[in-house]
């Protein structure tokens, strides 16, 4: 429970807060379940993340926000205003993403499985399509050739690297290694830039990276980012962009080590130059520096608001029954993650040891196991924390529940719904 570092949830009067507003104030009224986000926190960490890439002269940076961490429209609309693209992976997501006037200059295209359709809505959404399909096998590569010269178009494309890193995270989330079905191999990748046959209809205008998510270390990065560059030096042509991805981690648990933003970008800054530099003399001009973040700019801008139905004992064990389940909120029963349980009113009284639990038929349906809350009862309100990230994007609709509400707190700290 121990929130004092927090960097938008906090305690004041013994009610909990997120980005200074009262969460039981504003949303008293709303039943339960529901998201809440909050815009100012939102922009706070968009603003820290590019004025940090500013910070460390990375050249010319395109912050292209993750869709599929939140594709909540009231959000994108703010980051798109304080001039954010987007990272898409579906028809889906990029129509969202044009309903936020994201310009298709500022999209890019993730994922392995990009069909025939997708790629014709990219490429008919501006005349030069999109600003980069990021290509994950020479069969796709050969796809958008063909729908771009069925369409009288070239498309923009970077090749995404198998870095062939390991990352220290869970293990469904990392992405970079050898065997995991994303990007292509630094070898594959020479051959496709010796075939020019492969690269007709198309624009190669950068190389992309993306080894995984919720990343506390930055060992792997390095190596990736090594990687992404002795690979940018080996093309014969200019690029226009290396784009490195998203996955930088928050910090869920306040003991969790992490590595900064700061560090992150001294990282991102310092080997990129040193590979340009070592380039001194050659013509080839320096590419722009691409990112793809989606949960350090909105994981904590977030919080799910479910009451407690009951409380439950047997034997040793206590459990607070909610009325969110794992099909609201998946992390910690997918991932084991852990998330803060937080009750909007915080009583005074002993600490007791209990599983949080939702009402989805699955033991795995929990949110907290033996976590030391105050006291808490029937009807009381309670709030996981840091769910902005991967939370209602998640959501399903299992044992026939229904998708629960969004909320946003504008910038004026006024209430509005998603719909
Ligand atoms: N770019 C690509 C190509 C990605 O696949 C992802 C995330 C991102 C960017 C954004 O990564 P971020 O900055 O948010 O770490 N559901 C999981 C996370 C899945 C991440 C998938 N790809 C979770 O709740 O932890």
């Amino acid at each position: 429970m121990d929130i004092k570092q927090h960097p938008t949830l906090s305690y004041k009067k013994n009610k909990l807060h997120l980005s200074g507003t009262c969460i039981h104030s504003i949303t008293k009224e709303l039943k339960t379940p529901f998201y809440l986000y909050n815009v100012e926190a939102l922009e706070r960490n968009f603003l820290n993340f590019s004025n940090c890439a500013n910070d460390h002269n990375i050249f010319e940076p395109l912050v292209c926000f993750a869709l599929k961490s939140n594709p909540n429209l009231n959000l994108l609309k703010s980051l798109k205003r304080l001039g954010a693209g987007a990272d898409i992976v579906s028809g889906g997501e990029l129509k969202q993403a044009l309903k936020a006037k994201i310009s298709p200059m500022k999209i890019v295209f993730s994922g392995v499985g990009k069909t025939e359709e997708e790629i014709t809505l990219a490429l008919n959404s501006h005349p030069q399509g999109i600003y980069s399909f990021n290509v994950e096998s020479v069969e796709e590569l050969e796809m958008i050739a063909k729908v771009s010269k069925k369409l009288n178009k070239v498309a923009r494309v970077a090749l995404r690297l198998n870095p062939q890193v390991n990352v220290k995270t869970h293990k469904h989330i990392s992405t970079g290694g050898k065997s995991h079905k994303f990007g292509i191999l630094k070898s594959d990748i020479e051959g496709i830039l010796k075939n020019k046959k492969l690269l007709k209809n198309v624009l190669l205008v950068g190389l992309s990276i993306h080894i995984g998510s919720q990343l506390t270390c930055l060992k792997a990065t390095e190596k990736a980012l090594k990687e992404l560059s002795n690979l940018a030096l080996a093309c014969d042509q200019d690029l226009e962009f290396l784009d490195v991805g998203g996955g930088l981690g928050v910090p869920y648990h306040p003991d969790e080590p992490l590595s900064s933003i700061d560090e992150y970008m001294s990282l991102v800054s310092t080997t990129i130059e040193k590979y340009y530099t070592s380039k001194k003399g050659s013509h080839q001009r320096q590419p722009r520096i691409v990112f793809e973040p989606g949960r350090y700019i909105v994981a904590n801008t977030g919080v799910l608001v479910t009451s407690v139905i009951r409380t439950k004992s047997s034997e040793e064990n206590k459990f607070i029954i909610v009325d969110g389940g794992m099909n609201d909120f998946v992390r910690s029963s997918l991932y084991g993650a852990y998330h803060h349980v937080l009750p909007l009113n915080k009583r005074s009284g002993v600490l007791k040891a209990s599983h949080v639990v939702g009402p989805i038929c699955e033991t795995a349906d929990s949110f907290a196991s033996n976590r030391e809350l105050p006291p808490i009862k029937t009807n009381d309100r309670i709030c996981i924390g840091d769910v902005g990230a991967y939370g209602f994007s998640m959501s399903s609709i299992y044992n026939m529940r229904e998708k629960i509400k969004e909320y946003v707190i504008d910038k004026e700290g006024v209430l509005i719904s998603h719909k």
